[in-house]
C-alpha cells in the first residue's frame, strides 16, 4: 500500500529536500539526510537529502527571477491556473489524504479532510483572483481622485507545522498565488513527505504555464534554513504556524528586519457548557475537539468550562463516549484516535498529567500509553479527562495531546472570566440555548478569541472565515475573508486632473 501511494506521489526512498516547482525543479541538495518516520509504527516511511544554506540561496534567487513574470500575469489567469491545481488535488484526495495518514498519524476521514480543506481554498482563491478589490475614496480636493490598489508583495516564507502538514499551505500558497506572490515554503520536518507529494502533484501545472520558481520548497532544519529564512530581507512576509515559543523567537526576527508576520501559534480552546446546553450536541462537539486529530490541532477542545448543575451527567456520558473512542492504526475503518506524532509527543502528555496530578487535578480517565498490537513501535495514547479546579498551572499550558480539563463554575460571568484566564486566544465555543448568555458570549465583553463559536465546537473551522487567533496566539488571520490584504501591499494613490494645485487640510503654501 505505502509503495503505490509512494507511486502515485512520485515518492522514492530517498527524495531532495529542495525545489523550484515542477518535474525538473528539485534541486540536488547538500544538507544532512534526514528520515521520516511513521508515528503509526514508528518505521522509516523514506529519507530526503535536506537543504542547505546554499540551497536555499538558490531557492531564493530562483524565486526572485519568477517574480516579474507572475505578478504581471493578470490575477484572474493566476485564479485559472489555481484552478488547475484545485483539479488536481480533488482528484488526489484519497493517495495525499492517505499520505498525511501516514506520514503524520491522523485518521482516514481527517486526512481526507485536511486535503478537502486545501480544495475548497483553491476554489476560494479562484473567486478571489476577480475580487482583489481596493476602495475609492471621496477627495476632499476638487478634480482629484484617490483611491487603493493592491500589489503584489513579492516573494513570501509559509513555515508549516506537522498537524496540519498540506491544508496550512494551500491557505498561504494558494491565496498568495492569486495575489501574485512567489511562494518559499519550509514544513516541519516531522512531515516532509507530505510536502513533496504536493509539489510532485502541482508539477504538470508549473510544467504547462512555465511557473518555476513561484511555488518552492526547502526542507531543512530549523536552526539552519529556518533561522536564514526569516532573516531574509528579500522576504518581506513569513506566515508561520507553530508554538508560541516558535512565534516568539521568529516575530522578533522578523519584527527586527521591520518585516510582516502572519502568525498562527497556540492555542488553549476552552468550551462552555451552560446550565441549559443541548448536552447532546455539547456532547458530540466536545468529543471530536478534544480527542479528534488526537488532540493535536491548534483549535482542539482543551478545557472544558462546565455548568454545577450539569457537570456529572455530562461527564458521565462523556467518560462513555471516551470509553468507546477506537485508538488505534488510524487507516483503519471505525478507529477514532491515531497515535502521536512521536515518542516526544508522548512524553509531553505524560509530563502535563504528572504536573496536574501533584496541583491538585484528578484524572478521571484515560492517560495511558497503549500498545498495539503489531504496532508496537506506534505512539498510541488513552485520551484523557482531568477534573481540575480553577487556577490549577498546567492548565495554562498547551499541551498537543488529547488532554481535555474540565472545571466547574456557577455564575456565568465566572465562566467568561475562566474562559478568558489563559494567554492564548484562537478558538472559544459556548452552548446554551439563552440568546443573551450567547449575544454575552459574542460581545466584546465575552470571548477574547480570533474564533468564537455558539452551539459548534472549538475545532474544525471552514475555510471561508479568517483562521487565527488574539494574544499569545499572534494575532494573524489566513485562510478566507480578507485575509489575503495580509499577501499584497497597499497602496493609496491621489490623481490630479485638474489645472489647479491644491493642498490637502487647507493648507496654503505659495512663494509668490
Ligand atoms: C491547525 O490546527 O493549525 O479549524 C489548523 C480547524 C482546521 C484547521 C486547524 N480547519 O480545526
Amino acid at each position: 500500500m505505502i509503495k503505490e501511494v509512494f507511486q502515485k506521489l512520485g515518492l522514492s526512498e530517498t527524495n531532495s529536500g529542495a525545489s523550484v516547482g515542477g518535474s525538473g525543479g528539485g534541486l540536488v541538495t547538500r544538507g544532512r539526510e534526514l528520515v521520516s518516520f511513521s508515528p503509526i509504527d514508528g518505521r522509516p516511511l523514506a529519507s530526503i537529502r535536506q537543504a542547505g544554506a546554499e540551497d536555499y540561496e538558490e531557492v531564493a534567487a530562483r524565486a526572485g527571477d519568477a517574480l516579474g513574470k507572475w505578478a504581471a500575469t493578470p490575477a484572474p489567469m493566476r485564479g485559472q491556473i489555481v484552478r488547475e491545481m484545485g483539479d488536481i488535488l480533488r482528484r488526489s484526495k484519497e493517495d495525499l489524504g492517505r499520505l498525511v495518514t501516514l506520514e503524520m498519524g491522523k485518521i482516514r476521514a481527517e486526512g481526507l479532510g485536511e486535503v478537502q480543506e486545501m480544495v475548497d481554498i483553491a476554489d476560494f482563491a479562484v473567486g478571489l483572483s476577480r475580487q482583489l478589490y481596493g476602495l475609492t475614496m471621496h477627495s476632499e480636493r476638487p478634480r482629484h481622485r484617490l483611491y487603493e490598489q493592491w500589489h503584489p508583495l513579492g516573494r513570501i516564507g509559509v513555515v508549516t507545522a506537522f498537524n496540519f502538514p498540506v491544508a496550512v499551505w494551500s491557505w498561504n500558497a494558494l491565496i498568495a498565488a492569486v495575489c501574485g506572490d512567489a511562494i518559499i515554503w519550509k514544513p516541519s520536518s516531522k512531515t516532509p513527505l507530505t510536502a513533496l507529494a504536493v509539489m510532485n502533484l502541482m508539477a504538470p501545472v508549473i510544467d504547462k504555464y512555465g511557473l518555476e520558481g513561484v511555488f518552492n520548497l526547502v526542507i531543512g532544519r530549523g536552526s539552519e534554513i529556518g533561522e536564514r529564512m526569516i532573516a531574509d530581507r528579500r522576504l518581506p512576509l513569513i506566515s508561520a504556524t507553530g508554538s508560541c515559543k516558535m512565534g516568539r523567537h521568529l516575530g522578533r526576527t522578523v519584527a527586527g528586519r521591520l518585516g510582516r508576520t502572519i502568525l498562527e501559534l497556540g492555542g488553549n480552546n476552552a468550551v462552555i457548557v451552560a446550565e441549559d446546553a443541548d448536552q447532546e450536541m455539547a456532547l458530540r462537539a466536545v468529543l471530536f475537539g478534544a480527542v479528534g486529530t488526537a488532540g493535536q490541532r491548534c483549535t482542539s477542545t482543551r478545557r472544558l468550562i462546565i455548568h454545577h448543575s450539569v457537570r456529572e451527567s455530562f461527564l458521565d456520558r462523556l467518560a462513555k463516549s471516551y470509553g468507546r473512542v477506537r485508538v488505534g492504526d488510524p487507516l483503519e475503518e471505525g478507529v477514532l484516535m491515531g497515535p502521536l506524532v512521536d515518542e516526544a509527543a508522548v512524553q509531553g502528555m505524560e509530563r502535563a498529567l504528572e504536573a496536574a496530578r501533584t496541583q491538585g487535578g484528578e484524572i478521571l480517565h484515560g492517560g495511558e500509553r497503549l500498545e498495539i498490537e503489531g504496532l508496537e513501535g506506534g505512539f498510541y495514547v488513552r485520551p484523557a479527562i482531568v477534573a481540575a479546579p480553577a487556577g490549577l498551572p498546567i492548565m495554562a499550558e498547551e499541551t498537543f495531546a488529547p488532554i481535555l480539563y474540565v472545571t466547574g463554575y456557577d455564575d456565568p460571568e465566572e465562566a467568561l472570566a475562566l474562559h478568558n484566564s489563559v494567554d492564548q486566544g484562537l478558538s472559544s465555543s459556548i452552548f446554551t440555548n439563552s440568546l443573551k448568555y450567547s449575544e454575552r458570549f459574542l460581545s466584546h465583553l465575552g470571548s477574547d478569541c480570533g474564533i468564537a463559536n455558539v452551539n459548534v465546537g472549538t475545532s474544525g473551522a471552514e475555510i471561508g472565515g479568517a483562521f487565527g487567533g488574539e494574544k499569545d496566539t499572534g494575532g494573524g488571520r489566513e485562510s478566507g475573508s480578507d485575509a489575503w490584504k495580509g499577501y499584497m501591499r497597499r497602496q493609496t494613490v491621489t490623481i490630479n486632473w485638474g489645472d489647479e494645485m491644491p493642498l490637502a487640510q487647507g493648507i496654503e503654501f505659495d512663494a509668490d
